[in-house]
């Protein structure tokens, strides 16, 4: 198990370049099980999310070729309809191949993923919408079991409990891709990994409007062919290092971004005393002195995204004054709080807010990394805490962030990588 070792203190300057996104690439990965043709996906970044959907994959009988930032798949004619628990249980979004295998070979078995550190994250908005569809959905052994003839268009509601679901938008208009007729989804996620997918099952032949807005229609296709694809760059990524800048009062600029889609994040920022400049694909950001603190309601996109929660919660941590960080999307989100409170910030959690009282300094201890974004936040915390700070457990951070412990040090951060 790897741990990032990091001297705090040292401002980041420079210029870094973002990584394509993974949480629009891992269902394009899971898109290509629509034909039997050949898929290239370029702008693909090398986390271990992204093997493990390769391997989901190859379990399924594909086959694919990962080179650099290149993924060429091939999802032949003879396709296995099972993602087994070994491998659902290690990345949620496995769950992305349901979609496709119903469309595809009318039948699938893919693990249910479980709960996960920061929420149960049920997925019963995804089953609904296969259901909606014609498939016979059952859940046996802890395995979704569905079958279908072919899946019939229809139109659907996919709000949940808290608003829109980013996953169930996507796996079903995947499905309907290749439907018997027109279905339109109400209440679909408008987030830009949304988008990016529609995008490429147009480029494999498929007929879908109103992505982007809450109501996505899809005409359905007999068969979809082969497709290359750009992935967009990742928009919590950029969000996360414009966030470390801030943090160590740096001045950094980021390139190949897409600046228009964090804009929730760059008005909080901007709030909060960060100069930003935008062009159209890169972003130049430094905070001379005076950060301000700032209130945060994380709401689905176009609002301040829940992925980027953890990160201003360790920027406020250090910015005078007290501001109030409010969760509407996951229940237990606020892991990084109580490794925040070891390096001396002054946090409250009150219901599903952190109150944070900005400290003058951070100082360096051990932490442990819970999730994803909760170990982005402790690194930026490091990046800032006076002495050493030890993030055990940066499998988490591997999983969603491309060589970040590289990317930072090329800003001049001290940070290495060691094995425990
Ligand atoms: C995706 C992102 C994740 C991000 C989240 C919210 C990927 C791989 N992951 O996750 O990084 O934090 O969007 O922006 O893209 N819900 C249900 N039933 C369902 C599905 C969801 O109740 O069937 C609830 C969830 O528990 C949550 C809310 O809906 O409270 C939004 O979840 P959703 O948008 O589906 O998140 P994911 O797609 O899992």
């Amino acid at each position: 198990m790897d741990r990032f070792v990091i001297q705090g203190g040292k401002r980041l300057t420079g210029e870094v370049t973002a990584s394509g996104a993974k949480n629009a690439v891992l269902p394009i990965m899971a898109a290509t099980l629509l034909t039997s043709q050949e898929c290239r996906i370029g702008n693909v970044p090398r986390v271990a999310d992204v093997t493990t959907m390769r391997r989901v994959l190859e379990v399924l009988g594909s086959e694919v070729t990962h080179t650099d930032h290149e993924l060429v798949i091939r999802s032949g004619s003879s396709l296995s309809h099972e993602a087994p628990y070994d491998l659902v249980r290690t990345m949620r979004a496995s769950y992305y191949v349901l979609g496709p295998l119903l469309a595809r070979a009318h039948r699938a078995r893919v693990s249910l993923p479980g709960g996960c550190a920061i929420g149960a994250r049920p997925i019963d908005l995804h089953l609904r919408g296969m259901g909606e569809l014609g498939a016979d959905v059952a859940v046996e052994h802890g395995y979704v079991v569905a079958s279908c003839g072919r899946l019939q268009g229809n139109r659907m509601s996919l709000l949940g409990p808290v608003g829109s679901s980013v996953g169930a938008t996507i796996n079903v208009m995947m499905a309907a891709t290749l439907a018997e007729g027109t279905t339109v989804i109400e209440g679909a996620a408008l987030e830009p990994e949304v988008s990016d997918v529609a995008s490429f099952l147009r480029a494999m032949g498929a007929a879908i409007e109103g992505d982007g807005t809450p109501f996505i229609t899809i005409h359905g296709v007999e068969e979809l062919h082969g497709a290359e694809h750009e992935t967009i760059p990742d928009r919590i990524e950029t969000g996360t290092l414009a966030a470390a800048a801030a943090i160590t009062g740096g001045e950094i600029s980021i390139a190949k971004c897409r600046p228009d889609d964090l804009q929730a994040v760059l008005s909080v920022l901007r709030k909060a005393g960060v100069s930003i400049e935008v062009g159209d694909d890169h972003l130049a950001v430094w905070a001379a002195s005076g950060l301000r603190s700032v209130d945060v309601t994380v709401a689905p996109y176009p609002g301040f995204p829940t992925d980027m929660q953890a990160q201003i919660t360790a920027l406020m941590s250090i910015t005078p004054g007290t501001s109030i960080i409010t969760e509407t999307i996951f229940e237990n989100r606020f892991l990084h709080v109580s490794e925040l409170l070891r390096l001396g910030a002054e946090i409250k959690i009150e219901g599903s807010s952190a109150i944070v009282r900005g400290v003058e300094r951070l100082s360096g201890a051990y932490v442990m990394a819970s999730d994803l974004r909760a170990s982005a936040a402790l690194v930026l915390a490091g990046l800032v805490a006076s002495g050493e700070t030890v993030v055990r457990r940066v499998y988490h951070l591997d999983r969603g962030y491309e060589r970040f412990d590289e990317k930072l040090a090329g800003l001049g951060a001290r940070i290495r990588r060691e094995e425990e």
